[in-house]
């Protein structure tokens, strides 16, 4: 299949265009504020089964419809809970994605088979007026092939998805770079199912009582728990060369360690790259060196992580050795990403 690519302009001649395409049934990836969402139909079942089809996404993994106004809640969802109302009026439009117990037009197609749906209303204004302007609710999950960091840039679309999908809007590198927060509301008690941009700090002033899902902090490989979010169960984001996240209560132990395993690498004859920050970056001297942003503003970090996983692959790396990051705030969704990327290898470098 030929893909337009398309660069947004004020005329929105080419949001017009994939409007179009959304309303019969194709395929359209866009720029959301967290990531690039790949678009369909989400009331319309063969929509969703495109979707799968171009991601080469597990069908038992749900994906999220976006809404461009909240009244159309009414036709997704049955009910709506006073937290939920709550987290609403506080983040939307914004990124966070509520799930609730679908109504009978959505389809299980799009749910991955589930009873419940997940829905979120997007702050970026092409999202915005693609949704109005084609009165479609959108089904997108992030617009990679499935297993590969997700898109925060359109040339990231247009390597997975080039010739696999009807077109691609380019509206630029998105503001965050990290998917939404993903929180379930169908009980009284709201619980975060992935940690993004708003944070259990920014959602705990709302809701005292929140909690994360315990299957998506560190200790999810030890204690094998059960994703409930069935999408943090699949290996994700995972760039081709082997990730391994570097912890210590010192950091310069870090950076030693850090050191002798790039040395290590390339006496192996392998290709050792690291990950660091802009305060810690002049403490590596050998392997390739990409920062990923400042500690002291980890939106920054959040921002270039996944293109930053996406150039090691592009650079050929064998072995990427990554500094790690606190659990509050930002990090915590910072980590949860960086820890799926390792397939959980991390190194301490307190032992040695
Ligand atoms: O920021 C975002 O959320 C981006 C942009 C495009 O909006 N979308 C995104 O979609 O990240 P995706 O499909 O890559 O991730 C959706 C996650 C998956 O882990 C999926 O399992 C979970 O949401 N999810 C979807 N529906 C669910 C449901 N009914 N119950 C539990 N988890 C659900
Ligand atoms: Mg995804």
């Amino acid at each position: 299949m030929d893909t337009i690519i398309a660069k947004v302009t004020e005329q929105g001649e080419s949001i017009s265009k994939a409007a179009d395409i959304l309303r019969v049934g194709g395929l359209v990836a866009f720029p959301t504020e967290t990531v690039y969402g790949l678009g369909g139909d989400g009331l319309n079942k063969e929509a969703s089964g495109k979707i799968y089809a171009a991601k080469g996404r597990p069908s038992d993994n749900p994906l999220i419809i976006h809404i461009g106004e909240q009244a159309a809640l009414d036709n997704l969802v049955r009910s709506v809970s006073e937290p939920a109302k709550k987290l609403m009026d506080a983040f939307w439009p914004g990124p966070m994605t509520l799930i609730f117990d679908k109504s009978d037009r959505v389809p299980k197609e799009t749910t991955g088979g589930l009873d419940t749906v997940a829905i979120r209303y997007p702050s970026h204004p092409v999202a915005l007026r693609l949704l109005r302007e084609s009165g479609v609710y959108i089904a997108a999950p992030s617009a990679n092939l499935s297993g590969r960091p997700s898109p925060t840039h359109a040339r990231h679309v247009i390597e997975d998805l080039n010739g696999r999908i009807d077109m691609i809007l380019d509206g630029g590198a998105v503001e965050i770079g990290l998917e939404s927060t993903i929180i379930d509301v169908t009980g009284m008690h709201p619980v975060i199912l992935r940690p993004g941009f708003i944070t259990k700090e920014m959602i705990e002033q709302l809701l005292p009582d929140i909690t994360v899902d315990p299957a998506i902090l560190v200790e999810q490989k030890q204690e094998k728990l059960v994703a409930k979010a069935p999408g943090m169960k699949y290996k994700h984001y995972a760039p081709r060369g082997q990730l391994y996240l570097v912890e210590g209560t010192n950091e310069k132990a870090v950076f030693d360690k850090i050191n002798a395993m790039v040395e290590e690498a390339a006496d192996k004859g392998l290709r050792a790259a690291v990950i660091a920050t802009e305060e810690s970056a002049n403490n590596y001297q050998t392997g390739l060196v990409k920062v990923m942003g400042s500690r002291l503003k980890e939106e920054t970090v959040a921002k270039k992580l996944f293109a930053i996983l996406r150039e090691m692959d592009d650079l050929g790396v064998d072995v990427i050795y990554s500094e790690s990051f606190g659990q509050q705030g930002l990090g915590q969704a910072i980590m949860n990403r960086l820890l799926k990327a390792a397939g959980y290898q991390i190194i301490s470098a307190d032992e040695s």
